[in-house]
């Protein structure tokens, strides 16, 4: 039916199966990375992170905290000023620890930039990037990603976290809007 959200999809990019395989791999390389970390916290960019955080967060197998913060980019998505207002901040001090950036899409860049000048001004001990998508040819600003999902063309992706005009975030595998 029209109310079933797929019916939006035009292609499926990334299946259901290989995200999976995927986060399971991340979270074992994560695991290894930190082990010795004793105050490691994942931070979850909001909203398009979440899927993403929930699923990673299951397949850690150290000791971990989170937290949680919202940005908001620049009205429409196409044309970006890179300023980036924060909606939601941390609820606690990450200075010392060991910080893991937790996001759905690296697209031009800008808001992670934006949060890791941010971030560093706060002390972490380390502070480093985790996203399931990046799209490099669509790139403004160099950001530095340690543990990547995929790398994808640029098509307007929707689901798992990735939403258009707030919709279709909820479909379980990342697929292309029609
Ligand atoms: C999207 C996405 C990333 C950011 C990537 O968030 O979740 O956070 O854009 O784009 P960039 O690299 O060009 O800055 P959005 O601003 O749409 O907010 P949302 O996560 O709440 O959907
Ligand atoms: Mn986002
Ligand atoms: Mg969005």
């Amino acid at each position: 039916t029209v109310r079933d959200i797929s019916f939006k999809v035009k292609e499926i990019l990334i299946t259901e199966e290989q995200i999976k395989q995927k986060v399971e791999e991340l979270g074992q390389k994560i695991s290894e990375d930190y082990k010795d970390s004793d105050d490691f916290l994942m931070v979850c960019i909001l909203k398009g992170g979440v899927i993403f955080m929930a699923d990673l967060l299951r397949r850690i197998t150290i000791p971990v905290k989170i937290e949680f913060m919202a940005v908001s980019s620049y009205g429409n998505s196409t044309s970006s000023s890179g300023i980036v207002r924060i909606l939601k901040d941390l609820d606690t001090s990450i200075e010392g620890k060991d910080v893991l950036l937790v996001e759905d899409i690296v697209d031009t860049g800008l808001t992670l930039r934006y949060i890791t000048e941010y971030l560093r001004g706060r002390k972490p001990r380390s502070l480093k990037i985790c996203t399931m998508l990046d799209k490099p040819s669509r790139r403004k600003v160099d950001v530095e990603i340690h543990y990547k999902g995929f790398e994808i063309p640029d098509k307007f992706v929707i689901g798992y976290g990735l939403d258009y005009a707030g919709l279709y975030r909820n479909l379980p595998y990342i697929g292309v809007l029609e």
